[in-house]
């Protein structure tokens, strides 16, 4: 594979009114969030609730792509049919969570580095075999008293730029994910600062690293206070905010920007992407790579009756990938979308 199909691909992932569902938690994080519903995190709960929201009927209208974790992408539906061709014939490019998690950063009490380069060549040979076409790397920034450190945010995107090049090498689209954290009592002027000294390290680490930006999406997260701040910003401060802060450090070559929902209200994740796309145009589409965003309302149906509410929980994941495909074009309002 050149680098041209890897462009191909990563222009198919931000296609217009497009974008990407986030289900690729660690069996880990899915527990954290069954337990939330009080739903036993087995082997199989987690495969009938991965099905339920990937054979969401006419899921590939809004949605370009799925991000699954290792299990899943190797998983099939009760019937039989292996996941990766259930996304197919929907025309979803599977994608593929590689980072191991974060784990504490030594010398640096509180900040974290995402772990998994070792081995990482040989995992996305086998991903590739299994239909894996986009990978996803995690970082996590976050934001506290003297936090974060030059080291920690220098460690991370080094991890990402060796992450990215081995992606390009195996012939998959990197997905680049520096995730500032909404947790913590910052204003939003912290959070640019913050963003944009991530996001410029990131991209001196990935012209270091060799790493082809046609190639890749970057996964972001929007320039936003923190979650305890006591003022909070509305939409257009949001949106004109996290777009300077992208104008200031992302290249125009880079084929598109996913933004990650990170804790955010469902209406405020597609109501912040909506307003930055009626702010265009822009050098990049502008599309979601929603998680909690996406799957909130549908998992707690769904926890109620796992057998009963499968139809009932699929038109919530349905309206959740039309809302913020409207929002991806700017064209979102709630009476649209219902
Ligand atoms: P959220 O949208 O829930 O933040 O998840 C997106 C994601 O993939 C985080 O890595």
């Amino acid at each position: 594979m050149d680098i041209q199909d890897l462009a191909d691909i990563a222009r198919q992932m931000v296609a217009p009114g497009k974008g990407i569902i986030a289900i690729d938690e660690s069996n880990k994080t899915i527990k954290k969030r069954f337990d939330g519903v009080g739903i036993e995190c087995t082997e199989d709960n987690r495969r009938a609730y991965r099905e339920m929201l990937l054979t969401t009927p006419n899921l590939g209208d809004h949605i370009s792509g799925a991000i699954l974790y290792d299990e899943t992408l190797r998983q099939s539906t009760k019937a039989g049919k292996r996941f990766v061709d259930v996304m197919a014939a929907a025309g979803i490019l599977p994608g593929i969570k590689v980072d191991l998690g974060p784990v504490g950063l030594a010398g640096f009490p509180g900040e974290v580095v995402t772990e998994g380069l070792d081995g990482l060549r040989q995992r996305l040979k086998e991903y590739v075999s299994l239909g894996a076409r986009f990978a996803k790397w995690r970082a996590v920034i976050t934001i506290g008293e003297d936090m974060p450190s030059a080291a920690c945010i220098d460690a991370n995107c080094h991890a990402l730029a060796r992450y990215a090049a081995l992606c390009q090498e195996a012939g998959i689209v990197p997905m680049v994910e520096p995730e500032v954290l909404m947790d913590g009592d910052h204003d939003i002027e912290t959070c640019y600062d913050v963003t944009e000294a991530t996001l410029r390290s990131l991209y001196n680490a990935l012209y270091e690293h060799n790493v082809v930006l046609e190639g890749t999406i970057l996964k972001a997260s929007m320039v936003i206070a923190g979650k305890d701040c006591e003022e909070q910003a509305d939409a257009e401060e949001v949106a004109e905010a996290t777009l300077m802060c992208l104008r200031a450090a992302v290249p125009a070559s880079v084929p598109g920007i996913v933004f990650l929902s990170g804790g955010q209200s469902d209406a405020d994740a597609t109501a912040h992407l909506n307003v930055m796309n009626q702010m265009g145009p822009h050098p990049w589409p502008l599309s979601f790579s929603y998680g909690r965003a996406m799957q909130s309302a549908a998992l707690k149906l769904w926890a109620r009756d796992i057998a009963g509410n499968i139809a009932a929980a699929q038109e919530t994941v349905a309206l959740r990938a039309r809302e913020n495909g409207l929002a991806a074009l700017g064209k979102w309002s709630k009476e649209l979308a219902a």
